[in-house]
């Protein structure tokens, strides 16, 4: 990847991992009844180190219900993060859940997960609004957005204090494992990561991040936080959660002090 070597974290905050915890209610629903039980999990990943738990209440309730987000709020000490769409009715359960973070992204029913950023710069006079109202419950709002400057300095001229940045196509390029691919969509959330910090935005990143892939994007040194859910996931099956989540941080940490890239 090219760019100058990152050695360490050159001053900039630790980084942080926010473990996605929907596919546990995937499991859970595919039977319909209460186990896996989701925060059962987010108990065991804040045990293993884990820095905050986020998940995503669909409007279509396919993994997490509205129940689990209120215990989630009330039974486990770690920050929640409020993934939703911008609509009224996640708006009003948001005032009474209150998370500690919110975090907007687009949804659609007919997609497998999210697969794109939010269009903020297309939605920017509804969701001037709508991000005030998060700010007013007194959440930290995050948005999702692919790594374009267009979308981030809409972002920021919303009045959100966070973007997440939206890994996506760096995960599709490492399947194909095509080296000039990854090389620019690594590139696109690098230099996304540095512009958003420099107009003062928190800069997180998520989506298909791996043991495989997260490195390079844990060594950038604008982000304070990732979020992982399905690889963790998955990886539980064979290694236990708590093993994946540890194994995670451990990658993570080693690529701020390692000089991966
Ligand atoms: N961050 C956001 C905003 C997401 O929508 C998702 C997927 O739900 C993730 C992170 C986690 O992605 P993954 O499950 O692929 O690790």
């Amino acid at each position: 990847m090219s760019g100058s070597p990152i050695s360490k974290n050159d001053g900039h905050a630790p980084l942080r991992l926010g473990v996605n915890i929907d596919h546990i209610a995937t499991i859970r629903n595919a039977r319909g009844g209460v186990h896996p039980d989701p925060v059962r999990a987010a108990l065991l990943v804040a045990s293993a180190g884990a820095d905050g738990i986020t998940a995503h209440l669909r409007e279509d309730r396919r993994h997490i219900r509205d129940d689990d987000m209120y215990r989630l709020k009330q039974e486990i000490d770690l920050p929640l993060n409020f993934e939703m769409a911008a609509t009224a009715e996640m708006l009003k359960l948001v005032t009474q859940v209150k998370p500690k973070a919110c975090c907007l992204v687009p949804e659609n029913r007919n997609e497998r997960t999210t697969e794109g950023g939010l269009d903020v710069h297309g939605q920017h006079n509804f969701l001037v609004p709508f991000v005030r109202e998060l700010i007013d419950v007194g959440a930290r709002v995050s948005l999702f957005v692919d790594p374009d400057k267009k979308q981030i300095e809409a972002a920021k001229s919303t009045g959100a204090s966070v973007i997440e940045i939206h890994t996506g196509a760096y995960y599709e390029a490492c399947l194909a494992t095509t080296p000039a691919r990854i090389e620019k969509e690594y590139d696109l959330i690098r230099e996304a990561a540095r512009f958003a910090h420099e107009v003062g935005l928190e800069v997180h990143a998520g989506h298909g991040l791996t043991f495989h892939n997260v490195q390079p994007i844990a060594a950038i040194p604008q982000l304070q936080e990732l979020n992982i859910g399905h690889f963790l996931v998955g990886e539980a099956v064979f290694m236990g959660l708590a093993e994946a989540v540890r194994e995670m941080k451990n990658l993570m940490a080693d690529s701020r002090t390692g000089g991966h890239y």
